[in-house]
């Protein structure tokens, strides 16, 4: 049998389609505009996430026998607000992860509300990213769009509801809401009246592999798929990808380098920190976890090097780093491109070179980048450190993780050691997994996992070069608090 997983990402959805043996059989990307209407905000159109998804999953499937097609299931950009009418409209463009527009909402629940209680309720404060800080900005800023608020959903959700009519969401996604009780894995009655919102606006909550209902027989003529097709809950991309790199139970670790850098430690326990550094969520596999997300990680090299140097070889840019200028450049980066989440959480915060000379070379430069990189994910990987969490090896995934450059940046900046899968295609590969235990192929996320991961090669840090990037952080950790003050006043 086949399984597709959809990783519906920020600039691109990736179907994958996978047999039941974790035998990746087809991919295809198509992407989508992104817009920024206001320096800061991020917006994307619904419409195009199901128009790209449909014409890539016929795409996908056009070689193989599609009554082989068993099952679907997401790895969802999370975090973001889509809001349909009573016909099924969407009422506005999507508010997205990485839109930095509710800092006053934000504060309004850390400050008035009070952390300790968002926390008691939903294991979570405040970041602008989360869904709930948005909600209360459309009801203040646009209240005829809120008045005809039907449906309240996460972007992987709208794709699951168009293609079986079942408003349904997972419990890891439903975590990043800031309106879930992620312990009790329930909405908050607290969270839904403080945004003005009742439970029936709100999604039923699954499981992430369980199926949530079958192609609706329109749907299924357009994909060219049986109307049998199980429709699995699937995860928020950083869980999908937690499952897609075998991070599942307890203790493992996925760092991933896409639009965004995350690093996910699962649980068997649920658990929160007292000063909420990082999230706490509900995982995929049943269980919960931690993770870190800084706003900007594989965009700030696309950045730089589409928009800013003006080339696609990345590769070419990279040569030039060799092992003996790891951890000797005099150039720093702050990665702030859009702000920044864990664990400052400042939504003023900018990207911002420091320490350039009349020698600096376009090399130190790209390097700085990289680096600027992989300190944001240590500062996130300090905070777990702080909590007692000891990791001493990771998986790593995403487009980011295809640099073995970067790899080994980051191997050597946390001092660990970072085990490399045959595919870094984690959401897609983890939203194939998911639909393969819905439809009974395997028994647990645990057992698909098992059977279908697997580690090809491990990067291990060089004692000289993680010494030396151990002095460097020690620096990068004093630019921001240096500059903290001066972001709001050039914004
Ligand atoms: C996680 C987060 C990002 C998005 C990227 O909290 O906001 O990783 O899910 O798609």
């Amino acid at each position: 049998m086949y399984y597709i997983g959809v990783d519906l990402g920020t600039s691109a959805v990736k179907l994958l389609l996978m047999d039941g043996e974790g035998k990746i059989v087809n991919v295809v990307s198509k992407e989508y505009p992104l817009f920024f209407p206001h320096p800061g905000w991020s917006e994307q159109n619904p419409e195009d996430w199901l128009s790209q998804s449909v014409a890539g999953i016929r795409e996908l499937v056009q070689d193989v026998d599609k009554s082989q097609v068993a099952g679907i299931s997401f790895g969802g950009q999370m975090h973001g607000l889509v809001v349909l009418d009573a016909e099924d409209k969407v009422i506005r463009p999507a508010i997205l992860w990485n839109d930095g527009r509710t800092s006053q909402e934000v504060d309004y629940l850390n400050g008035e509300i009070g952390k300790d209680k968002l926390s008691a309720w939903t294991a979570n404060i405040a970041f602008a990213g989360f869904t709930a800080p948005k909600v209360l900005w459309l009801r203040k800023h646009e209240p005829e769009n809120f008045a005809r608020i039907a449906k309240v959903m996460l972007p992987k959700d709208y794709l699951a509801y168009m293609l079986t009519g079942n408003h349904c969401t997972d419990v890891s996604d439903a975590s990043g809401m800031l309106l879930f009780d992620v312990e009790h894995k329930c909405w908050s009655r607290e969270m839904l009246d403080i945004c003005g919102l009742s439970e029936e606006q709100m999604a039923k909550i699954y499981e992430s592999y369980e199926p949530v209902g079958t192609l609706k027989p329109e749907m299924a003529a357009e994909l060219g798929l049986p109307e049998q097709v199980i429709v699995a809950a699937g995860a928020g991309d950083n869980a999908a990808a937690a499952v897609g790199t075998g991070t599942v139970g307890e203790g493992k670790c996925n760092i991933s380098l896409g639009t965004s850098g995350t690093i996910f430690i699962s649980s068997e326990h649920f658990g929160v920190d007292q000063f909420n550094g990082l999230h706490s969520f509900a995982h995929a596999d049943g269980y919960y976890h931690l993770m870190g997300c800084m706003l900007s990680a594989a965009s700030c090299n696309k950045w730089w090097m589409e928009d800013i140097i003006g080339t696609s070889d990345y590769g070419a840019n990279q040569a030039p780093i060799t092992d003996d200028k790891l951890g000797n450049n005099h150039v720093y980066f702050l990665p702030y491109l859009m702000g920044e989440r864990s664990p400052i959480n400042d939504t003023n915060a900018r990207g911002t070179f420091v320490g350039m000379t009349m020698d600096t070379t376009r090399a130190d430069m790209t390097q700085a980048m990289l680096e600027g990189v992989a300190f944001a994910i240590r500062d996130s990987f300090e905070v777990a450190r702080s909590l007692g969490i000891r990791i001493e090896r990771s998986k790593i995934c995403g487009g980011g993780a295809r640099s073995p450059l970067w790899r080994k940046i980051i191997a050597n900046v946390l001092n660990i050691k970072l085990d490399i899968l045959e595919s870094e295609q984690g959401p897609g590969m983890g939203g194939a997994m998911l639909a393969a235990v819905a439809c009974g192929a395997y028994p647990s996320v645990q057992a698909v996992c098992d059977a279908m991961v697997r580690v090809v090669d491990t990067v291990e840090p060089d004692p000289a070069i993680a010494a030396r990037y151990e002095e460097r952080y020690q620096k990068f950790r004093k630019i921001y608090p240096a500059l903290k003050p001066i972001f709001p006043e050039i914004d």
